[in-house]
């Protein structure tokens, strides 16, 4: 059943809404919480390194390539597989998103739940004067305590069904075009005062020095996960976006920019932690607990420390909650333009599935310690799977589609508009998604299951 493509979509109203919203997507817990706790156990500079060889060498070429199939086909991930490639199987690409987007959620709305309790702790001024070890207990506490921290997420769950459910032009755009410059400012306040501390340069030093010998198998796989996840790529998020983004666009600028500016959120965030991490002496390789150990011990250090802290767990929610619905929203525009079920109640259908399983993930920290897979609670799991296998799955799908199905033709008109734009580096783009990028990703998952190297 096709659908002609002027038919009535939502579409984003401006060129800033686009790249406000893709970047609301990109940027979130993934570069604050995230990637400081994934860098600190995986070493530090080697895994920055290859961090950053990832986002260009892999990274801005998959977005690009979600990009051409959102906007070329104007579909939801599964229908743009089904349009693009009729009667193939790729369309199984566009299920593997979705099934991403039911895993990503469960244990990101766990975290996004943690911010919620921690803005909660801001408020009534409880991080100050409060010890390394205080603050250790107090999240070890919080975080198994069942209930609690089960309702926080239930809540940021309902708020991103909210927005959802209202649609794409009026919900997403406007809450990130303000608030994520802002969030960049209070993180460079921090940055500041963390490289101010005492023994701060121990910190800058684990992070920007790379020791070569560090680097392993699975290190790189942490890389590139880390690199897809903070991208928001691999699993249909932009080529659900991307499909309401107007013909005029200039996608490979775009993707550009909002890479580089996800990126650029992340390695502050790393400024910001590191040096304070040695400042204190926390171990670098805590885990998911070490940035809500560790920017507590900031703030408390800052002059005006309360209002920073009030107001950047209030920015980091909201940073959250434009990843979260741009998750939703995959699964979202699937069931009502595949399924013609109503945006409604296509909203309140994937909520519900997906709040049964990050009950199981958040209480997987607590009481229901026995939901674990070979000692991994199932939050971990939830949080390697997705990264380190299904998005770049996902990624590595997508460029042999762009790149050896969807053919140079159709790939060329996309980006340059149809011929408008002189996009200079098309060939170089045509070589990464032929050759590189598909080959990067596919050694790195065959190292890592000891196949190679
Ligand atoms: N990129 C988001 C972050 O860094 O927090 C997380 C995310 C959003 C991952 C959307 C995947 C996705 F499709």
């Amino acid at each position: 059943m096709s659908t002609p493509l002027t038919s009535k979509r939502d579409s984003f109203g401006s060129k800033i809404g686009v790249i406000a919203a893709v970047s609301g997507s990109a940027i979130g817990l993934g570069n604050i919480w995230r990637f400081p706790y994934v860098t600190g156990e995986n070493g530090g500079g080697a895994f920055l390194l290859v961090y950053l060889s990832f986002i260009l060498l892999i990274g801005i070429p998959v977005m690009l390539s979600e990009f051409v199939i959102g906007r070329r086909s104007q579909r939801n991930t599964v229908g743009a597989f089904k349009k693009l490639a009729p009667r193939t199987p790729w369309h199984i690409v566009g299920f593997l998103g979705i099934i991403a987007s039911f895993v990503i959620l469960a244990f990101y709305t766990t975290v996004s739940g943690w911010t919620l309790e921690y803005l909660f702790i801001s408020i009534k001024n409880g991080f100050s004067g409060k010890s390394e070890a205080d603050l250790v207990t107090q999240f070890n506490t919080f975080t198994s305590s069942g209930l609690r921290p089960v309702l926080w997420q239930l809540l940021f769950m309902f708020f991103t069904a909210f927005i959802v459910f209202k649609g794409i032009k009026n919900g997403i755009e406007k809450y990130t075009k303000i608030l994520m410059p802002i969030l960049l400012l209070i993180i460079i306040a921090l940055c500041i005062r963390s490289v101010t501390l005492p023994d701060a340069g121990k910190g800058l030093t684990f992070l920007f020095r790379p020791d070569f010998s560090k680097i392993t198998g699975k290190v790189l796989l942490e890389a590139l996960g880390q690199a897809f996840f903070s991208l928001s790529i691999g699993m249909g998020t932009l080529i659900t976006y991307s499909s309401y983004i107007n013909k005029k666009e200039n996608l490979s600028t775009a993707a550009i920019s909002i890479s580089l500016a996800d990126t650029l959120i992340a390695v502050l965030a790393g400024v910001a932690i590191f040096p304070a991490v040695f400042a204190f002496g926390i171990s670098p390789n805590e885990g998911p607990s070490l940035v809500f150990i560790t920017l507590p011990l900031i703030f408390d250090q800052m002059i005006g420390g309360y209002f920073f802290s009030l107001i950047f767990f209030i920015l980091l929610s909201i940073a959250a909650l434009t990843s979260t619905i741009s998750i939703l929203e995959v699964a979202v525009a699937y069931l009502s333009e595949e399924l013609h079920i109503s945006r409604k109640k296509a909203t309140i259908a994937a909520s519900l599935a997906i709040s049964v399983f990050g009950i199981g993930s958040t209480m997987s920290l607590g009481s229901w310690n026995w939901l674990s897979i070979n000692g991994l609670s199932l939050f971990d799991c939830f949080d390697k799977l997705s990264a380190n296998i299904l998005l770049p799955l996902g990624g590595l799908l997508i460029v042999i589609f762009v790149g050896w199905f969807l053919g140079k033709d159709q790939v060329f008109d996309e980006i340059s508009n149809g011929g408008k734009l002189k996009a200079r580096l098309r060939w170089v783009y045509l070589f990464i998604i032929k050759f590189i990028a598909p080959i990067a990703i596919a050694l790195v998952f065959l190292n890592s299951i000891g196949l190679f190297l």
